[in-house]
């Protein structure tokens, strides 16, 4: 047998494949399951999306290689929706790169710039990607505290001189993911003097900066003045147009950024299926009215969830933004044998919080990414579980 590299050997095994085997055993033996662990989207994209990938499809010409750079329509598609959504002005050829999804952005963009034992700081808890390509890499992630009373924002200056000097890139995320936090133009424009003045490529992933509730509206790094000096975000059409199985995204600001990334993309894929790049024209330039009535169906399916946890005296903040609610467990549990009570009793999978790093321990994140109906019926069983402890 041939031995595979120590930095696949290294990593832990992903949470969610070992979830889906516990899942399968359960409902194997009859148990009904109800799923609030992934962040994977229940509802279609727009059918003005989905109308133009079978058109785009059915064309004799539009099957072969594409550039992984994406057509020049799709790169002004993504400028336009930036000026429209957060009054940011890009340079279509200069400052965006579009991705097979954000998360191959956030991996390869690491991969271009991380040598061995450079630091990369990620947030704790966060999305797993930050940290797991950093390993890849062979660098160092520092993990900056994320906590409830500095309202889920790291302290940058709290984190140490040596740590800083050798840092070369710092990952933000906001809304948060698994925290469900936001964070203001204030402390975004912190962040680029911080990264400024310390040589750092600050990097914002912003896949949730179009689900949002109410009068909320997530501002885009970029609106930072001079941002992209230092700055990049990555976003994706995910979650803001219900396309998660579609790998729509993109990295936009910094140039010389823009350019490492292409540099490690174009060694590893060829871009996507040009019918998928249409409908995805169609998406970020076609009517968006949809994204505000989805947001809706999201906000009610927060109320009942939030209300729940509430009744039952488990502590968390109502979500402005993001599919997640982030709540505290009781004393006296780890996050694992909580999430398992509530699996086993209650049939109702969450995702523990040190899945996204130990500053995660104590917490539980719920993810409504299923009908209203069903996230009724899985928080009454929460309820009527936490409320026999
Ligand atoms: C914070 C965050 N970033 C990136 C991603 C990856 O999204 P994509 O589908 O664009 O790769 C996710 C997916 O859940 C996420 O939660």
């Amino acid at each position: 047998m041939i031995n595979t590299t120590q930095r696949i050997q290294s990593l832990n095994p992903h949470f969610f494949a070992m979830l889906e085997t516990k899942i399968t055993l359960l409902q194997k033996n009859g148990c009904d399951i109800i799923r609030l662990d992934v962040g994977s989207p229940d509802m279609p994209p727009a059918s003005h999306i989905t109308a133009m990938l079978s058109k785009a499809a059915s064309r004799p010409d539009a099957h072969g290689y594409q550039n992984c750079r994406g057509t020049q329509a799709l790169r002004q598609a993504w400028a336009e929706m930036y000026r429209r959504v957060y009054a940011v002005d890009l340079d279509p050829e200069q400052e965006v790169l579009p991705l097979m999804g954000s998360k191959e952005g956030i991996f390869n963009l690491i991969q271009a710039y991380i040598d061995p034992g450079d630091v990369v700081l990620v947030p704790d808890p966060g999305y797993m990607t930050y940290q797991r390509a950093t390993l890849f890499a062979g660098g160092e992630p520092y993990a900056m505290p994320l906590l409830p009373e500095c309202g889920f924002l790291p302290d940058l200056q709290a984190i140490p001189r040596d740590i800083i000097r050798r840092a070369k890139m710092l990952w933000l995320n906001y809304p948060s993911n698994p925290t469900a936090a936001t964070a203001s133009v204030g402390f975004l424009t912190e962040a680029v003097e911080f990264a400024r003045q310390h040589g750092l490529l600050l990097c914002h992933d912003a896949a949730y900066t179009q689900v949002t509730f109410e009068s909320y509206r997530a501002p885009s790094l970029l609106a930072v003045p001079d941002a992209q000096e230092v700055a990049l975000e990555v976003n994706s059409l995910s979650k803001s147009h219900n396309m998660a199985g579609w790998r729509l995204g993109a990295a936009v600001g910094n140039a010389q950024a823009l350019n490492a990334l292409y540099r490690v993309k174009a060694n590893a894929d060829n871009g996507h299926f040009l019918p998928i790049l249409e409908a995805a024209v169609a998406a970020m330039t076609g009517e968006q009215d949809w994204i505000r009535d989805r947001n809706e169906i999201y906000r009610l399916r927060r109320d009942v969830v939030v209300q729940a946890l509430h009744e039952v005296g488990l502590a968390c903040m109502q979500p402005k933004a993001s599919l997640y609610v982030w709540f505290a467990i009781p004393i006296g549990w780890t996050s694992v044998a909580f999430t398992d009570l509530l699996l086993e009793k209650a049939q109702v999978s969450l995702t523990p919080g040190p899945v996204f790093g130990e500053r995660g321990e104590g917490y539980i994140r719920l993810a409504f990414t299923e009908p209203l109906e069903l996230v009724t019926e899985a928080m009454r069983r929460v309820v009527s579980v936490v409320g026999e402890l």
